[in-house]
């Protein structure tokens, strides 16, 4: 990659940075397609989160990603918000619109095309349970009203913050039927007989948080178990799901489009999908 006084330039900001994948994702993107952009990771701490915006500003980045723990924090300092951002509470895109700086979120479009791409799996109509209650579920949870599910049941150990999100569905999305469930309801067992997805949004299974998010027993061959987590690559909840039959997704797809549809927002091109298919599993791999 060569970087020189024309070189566009964008990044991440987040806090700690260091493991991020993102620069090498992006800029594996860009020398595919010839783009003379680069991507920087930016270590950015809470205090100086504002001075950071406005000098990324200031220097004419072309936009850039926002990753924890500033994801809602962002919001106050950007010029306007798209409505994922708005329903999400939360920015992980941000794009420069000549002077203005604009808030999106691609997580929960990147989780939606995963589900179509990489599952055949089709929301419409569809019953959805999601375990978790945190920022990540409430991107999914949106993207899947969005797509006009038919109904969504949120599990979640502080049962407060499962009716907040479930209020915000119903508020915003009154045709999609929504249920709160407390971890140890027995409803647990008719509401996982009757959906076709079952989404951990928790970090319950993540590395150095071991356990199942949720009891497995009633999953199936007639559910698609998605773990929004990638690492590990196989959780204990999507393993026991797999040997019992069900589909199951990582969230490393989800991770990739995400990242896709801001290269997508950024340059106004379709991303070379495969190099960043490649990418992605290298860095994986690698990690492993
Ligand atoms: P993220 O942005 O990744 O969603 P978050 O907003 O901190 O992160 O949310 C984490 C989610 O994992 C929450 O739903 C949290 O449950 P609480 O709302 O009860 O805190 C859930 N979670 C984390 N650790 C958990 C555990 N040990 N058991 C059950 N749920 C857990």
């Amino acid at each position: 990659m060569k970087i020189d006084g024309k070189t566009k330039l964008v990044g991440i900001i987040g806090w700690p940075i260091e493991h991020t994948f993102s620069p090498s994702l992006h800029n594996a993107a860009f020398t595919e397609v010839g783009l003379d952009w680069a991507y920087l990771p930016l270590s950015v701490s809470p205090d100086d989160l504002e001075a950071a915006v406005d000098g990324i500003k200031a220097m004419g980045f072309m936009g850039f990603n926002v990753t924890m723990p500033h994801k809602k924090t962002v919001i106050e300092y950007l010029d306007g918000l798209s409505e994922e951002a708005i329903l999400a509470d939360a920015v992980n895109t941000v794009k420069r619109d000549d002077d203005r700086l604009v808030g999106h979120n691609t997580d929960g479009r990147g989780f939606i095309e995963s589900l179509k791409i990489d599952a055949d799996f089709l929301p419409e109509g569809k019953d959805a349970l999601i375990i978790g209650a945190g920022g990540a579920a409430r991107s999914v949870a949106i993207s899947l009203a969005m797509s006009n599910v038919s109904s969504l049941t949120v599990v979640n150990r502080t049962s407060n913050k499962a009716k907040i999100l479930t209020a915000l569905i119903k508020d915003n999305f009154p045709e999609c039927e929504v249920k709160v469930l407390s971890q140890n309801d027995e409803k647990i067992v008719s509401a996982k007989k009757g959906c076709q997805l079952i989404v951990n949004a928790t970090s319950v299974g993540m590395r150095g948080n071991p356990g199942l998010p949720i009891d497995v027993s009633e999953i199936g061959a007639g559910h698609l178990v998605y773990d929004l987590i990638y690492d590990p690559v196989e959780t204990e909840f999507l393993k026991r799901a797999n040997e019992l039959g069900a589909k199951t997704l990582n969230g490393t797809k989800m991770l990739l489009y995400q990242g896709m549809i801001a290269w997508e927002i950024w340059t106004g091109l379709k991303p070379p999908a495969d190099k960043m298919i490649e990418t992605l599993n290298y860095l994986m791999e690698r990690k492993a």
